[in-house]
């Protein structure tokens, strides 16, 4: 079968090293992906946004099956155009969506449903913000209702600094109609783990647990980021941690949202908070995380296609997940300055040391093809490096040792992904 994938980040990197190793499967697209992805993929110059030309490309090469990796698209309502054009597509519609589309929806629907969550009030008016902000505790978090390329999130340590935050989400626009609506939530302390998952309208299906590293700075100092590393399994994410989670939080959210007649099928990734109290939703999404995906799927023995069909057609409860018996390690290698402002166009070298090489992944976010065969990176997050091990320390070593492989200028990157795990 003919498969598409629409994305062109590390997430989507893996989603297509997965697909490429599928038994249906004998020809992949990708748009608009990057230079790794274009091994595996013949990568077409479609943005992710252009609904209209990505369903003409797909009814005119006959595509089987279409895979949605990024999180813009999928809010917009490109499953419904897919759907719409009679082509078989994986991914929520955009009613469903919402989930991650607008927090605001996913926090009155946890409270709504039972479902484990910070407290937290919502607002359209600056004024009626600060008004409450006078009256309520510090630490605090602001929200930006829509999304934000994940960093609409404010964390505010005391209320000079929470009335600036209202300014700029609501008033200066800094996310921009994101902040037409804010949430406001209580700050919350514990272990963070992401727990993936697939959906196909009533059964779901837990993937292995991961942990990223959401700050660019060693010792989760400097500015949030799109992820900077992950590893999986969490070793925090306990059977007691499982259970709780399995009857309070994963199958209800996935009844929730059939109850209010959006019925969820594709990917629920949960943001999840171990606190004091026990887990809580930090937040939902509603794709794979970058990097998750990337330790993740490298480690599930299923074939994705098998299990992606399972979700569009609603068989997935014949469907057990199973995963390697081991651990994954991925260090973000990005350019110098990310997330603010960095250069790009470098050559980048050394990626002839990953072939052959069992157990280790080259994924490719931010790089596009230069001239005369060379690579050059296009982006903050250039590659994630993934290593597997047979536990996490192993895993973890083998993944930095793995980083000095490939080379180009600016190449920065984090030297304590997975330092957790030591104190596990
Ligand atoms: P989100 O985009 O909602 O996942 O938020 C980004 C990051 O902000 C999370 O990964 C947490 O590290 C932090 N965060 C979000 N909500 C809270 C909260 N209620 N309490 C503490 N930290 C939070
Ligand atoms: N790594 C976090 C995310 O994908 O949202």
């Amino acid at each position: 079968m003919k498969v598409l994938i629409v994305g062109s980040g590390g997430r989507e990197h893996a989603i297509a090293a997965s697909v490429a190793k599928s038994s249906h499967v004998d020809k992949i697209y990708c748009a608009p992906g990057n230079a790794g992805i274009g091994r595996i993929a013949e990568c077409v110059p479609i943005g992710a946004m252009e609904f209209e030309q990505l369903t003409a490309f797909a009814k005119e090469k006959e595509i089987d099956f279409t895979i949605i990796g990024m999180d813009d698209p999928l809010a917009g309502g490109i499953v419904d155009e897919f759907e719409a054009a009679g082509l078989k597509v994986f991914g929520p519609r955009k009613n469903a969506a919402i989930l991650e589309g607008s927090k605001a929806f996913s926090k009155d629907l946890m409270k709504k449903y039972g479902i484990p969550t910070a407290a937290y009030e919502t607002f359209d008016d600056p004024k009626k913000a600060l008004a409450y902000l006078e009256t309520a505790g510090m630490p605090i978090v602001l929200k930006a209702d829509g999304l934000a390329l994940g960093k609409g999130v404010l964390i505010c340590n005391t209320l000079e600094e929470a009335k600036a935050g209202v300014k700029e989400i609501m008033e200066d626009k800094k996310f921009g109609s994101a902040g037409n609506h804010m949430v406001v939530e209580e700050f919350m302390t514990g272990r963070e783990v992401s727990v993936l998952s697939f959906v196909d309208g009533k059964t779901i299906r837990i993937l292995s647990s991961a942990q990223d590293h959401k700050r660019a700075k060693d010792g989760d100092q400097g500015l949030n980021t799109g992820g900077m590393g992950t590893f999986s399994p969490s070793p925090f994410y306990t059977e007691e941690v499982d259970a709780f989670c399995k009857e309070h939080i994963y199958q209800k959210t996935v009844d929730a949202m059939a109850a209010e007649g959006r019925e969820y099928k594709g990917v629920i990734f949960f943001g999840l908070m171990l606190t004091k109290d026990g887990p809580k939703v930090l937040e939902y999404n509603a794709r794979f995380g970058d990097p998750e995906a990337q330790v993740v799927l490298p480690r599930m023995k299923n074939d994705i296609i098998d299990v992606m069909e399972a979700c569009v057609d609603g068989t997935l409860s014949e469907i057990p997940l199973e995963f390697e018996d081991n651990a994954a390690v991925c260090v973000v290698l990005a350019s110098d300055g990310y997330p603010v402002a960095y250069e790009k166009g470098f050559e980048i070298t050394g990626e002839e040391n990953f072939e052959g090489k069992d157990g280790y992944y080259c994924f490719h976010a931010g790089t596009k093809p230069g001239e005369n065969g060379r690579v050059v990176t296009s982006g903050g997050r250039v590659l994630g490096i993934t290593a597997k091990g047979r536990d996490l320390k192993e895993a973890r070593a083998n993944a930095y040792a793995a980083t000095e492989w490939v080379s180009f200028a600016n190449k920065y990157m984090r030297h304590d992904i997975g330092k957790a795990i030591d104190e596990a």
